[in-house]
């Protein structure tokens, strides 16, 4: 059994009032130290400029407010050099640096928490380490989009099915293919951005929840943080948690854009496809089937993809109910947050080195594009523009000749003249020169379109969006 009585152990922080101390499984349900400890760049990074702030504010006295600031400093390298103990008695990040602080410069370091509280301290802190992960999500993003584009470059005229309800649909080139998942990341990028700009307001001097009496300088903590301003309802300030959500919201749909490279790059790669060779870098072999290269980091990436839309739906869900405005349930944010960044991070990485490593097998790719009467699109737009039909006629007149070649047994291109003209007497011999998957993929010139020509313009166009 568990012990559950109360120890005497009461927090020195805010054992003010308490006689006992908590239960231990108190503690264990309480404590952040574990996974919080992470945050200490910035904790220290705010309590520095909120003890310059306090003291050009005369809130602290100078000579208090430099020994608070050595003591942090110390305290870092401590924790570098690793040797810094971590306390779960001490709940956090915050309050294990504020003990530490005390041991080293004794009671001045009462002082530091002036005009603050742990709620818009870990807020700042966290506000200040999900920017970082935006920063870094834009980073990944980009080499990966110059992956793309490489590989899209060197793949402009090499034709593949092109399909819908995975029937094969049209010809496509490959390079606009992977253009595609270009777009898709751009947006990516768009929403981080977009999502820091949002976050970039400073809740450090909220306090608790209703702002402080102290004369303190908002404006100039949240500058030296790299804040555009401070956060205008201090309410709001601590109770705030959409900075993480937006950020795993564009984490999960980016992750499901990374899902389906991932998805198609394992049906690319299976022997009956066979359009791609995955590298030895991010493939496995079976310890009993010799002949198999398994696309496991492309499964990963997939499946990866779930657990970082996981943690949105568990920081939404913790949110969802909460009154304003700070609840301990608020502390559930950080490691589904950590883990979404990490995974996240991560399946970039991953997918980034599988799209440079990839092998095209072009051969292949052309032999399958041939198949499933894939240029009747460009049969029925040969009969609109040459003889002047309506598209819907055209469609049906196609659809006919789609039919007589599967009862022959053969292509578009494999009907003779003269069976086509059974079908439509007005069909002419110039319709054998539009029904190649090469004459299709060329003929689709416009914006955005699958010739190589457009697709050509659409890397150029594509390198200078990268930035
Ligand atoms: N460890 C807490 C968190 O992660 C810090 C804030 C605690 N505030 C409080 N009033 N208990 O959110």
């Amino acid at each position: 059994m568990t012990e559950n009585t109360n120890k005497p152990k009461a927090n020195t922080l805010w054992g003010g009032r308490f006689e006992g101390g908590v239960s231990d499984i108190m503690e264990k349900i309480n404590a952040s130290i574990d996974f919080d400890k992470v945050l200490y760049t910035q904790d220290i990074k705010g309590s520095i400029e909120h003890c310059k702030m306090l003291a050009d504010n005369n809130i602290i006295s100078a000579q208090d407010g430099k020994a608070i600031q050595e003591g942090l400093k110390q305290i870092k390298q401590e924790i570098e050099a690793v040797e810094f103990t971590f306390s779960a008695k001490l709940e956090d990040i915050h309050m294990n640096i504020e003990a530490r602080l005390t041991e080293i410069i004794g009671p001045a370091a009462g002082r530091l928490h002036t005009a603050r509280s742990r709620n818009d301290q870990v807020a700042t802190d966290f506000k200040l380490w999900v920017r970082d992960a935006c920063d870094q999500a834009d980073e990944a993003l980009k080499a990966l989009q110059m992956a793309l584009v490489e590989k899209a470059e060197e793949n402009i005229d090499v034709i593949l099915p092109g399909f819908t309800h995975l029937q094969s649909a049209q010809p496509v080139t490959f390079g606009h293919h992977l253009l595609a998942y270009f777009e898709m990341f751009t947006r990516d990028r768009d929403r981080f951005k977009d999502a820091r700009k949002r976050l970039n307001e400073c809740p450090l001097g909220a306090a608790a929840l209703a702002g402080t009496s102290f004369p303190i300088n908002r404006h100039q903590t949240a500058e030296a943080l790299g804040f555009n301003r401070p956060t205008a309802n201090s309410m709001d300030s601590v109770s705030d948690r959409d900075f993480a959500l937006e950020f795993m919201a564009a984490a999960s749909i980016s992750a499901v854009h990374v899902s389906r490279l991932a998805e198609e790059m394992v049906t690319w790669s299976c022997a009956q496809f066979n359009f791609i060779q995955m590298s030895d870098s991010f493939t496995t072999g079976s310890s009993i089937m010799p002949q198999k290269r398994n696309p496991d980091a492309a499964e990963l990436c997939r499946g990866k993809s779930g657990r970082i839309i996981g943690s949105l739906n568990s920081l939404l869900i913790t949110m969802k109910g909460l009154a304003l405005t700070f609840s301990k349930d608020m502390q559930e944010d950080k490691e589904a947050t950590f883990d979404a960044v990490n995974t996240y991070s991560l399946i970039i990485a991953a997918m980034t080195g599988m799209v440079k490593d990839m092998k095209v097998n072009k051969d292949k790719m052309r032999a399958a594009s041939n198949v499933g009467f894939i240029t009747a699109t460009d049969l029925a737009d040969w009969v609109v523009r040459i003889l002047g039909l309506p598209f819907r006629n055209a469609h049906h007149i196609t659809g006919s000749l789609v039919s007589l070649a599967e009862k022959k047994g053969c292509d578009l291109d494999g009907l003779s003249l003269q069976e086509m003209q059974s079908v439509e007497p007005l069909i002419t011999e110039d319709v054998f020169s539009i029904l190649s998957v090469e004459k299709s993929v060329e003929s689709r010139i416009s914006f955005g379109g699958t010739a190589p020509s457009e697709v050509l313009k659409q890397v150029k166009f594509a390198r200078e969006r990268i930035g």
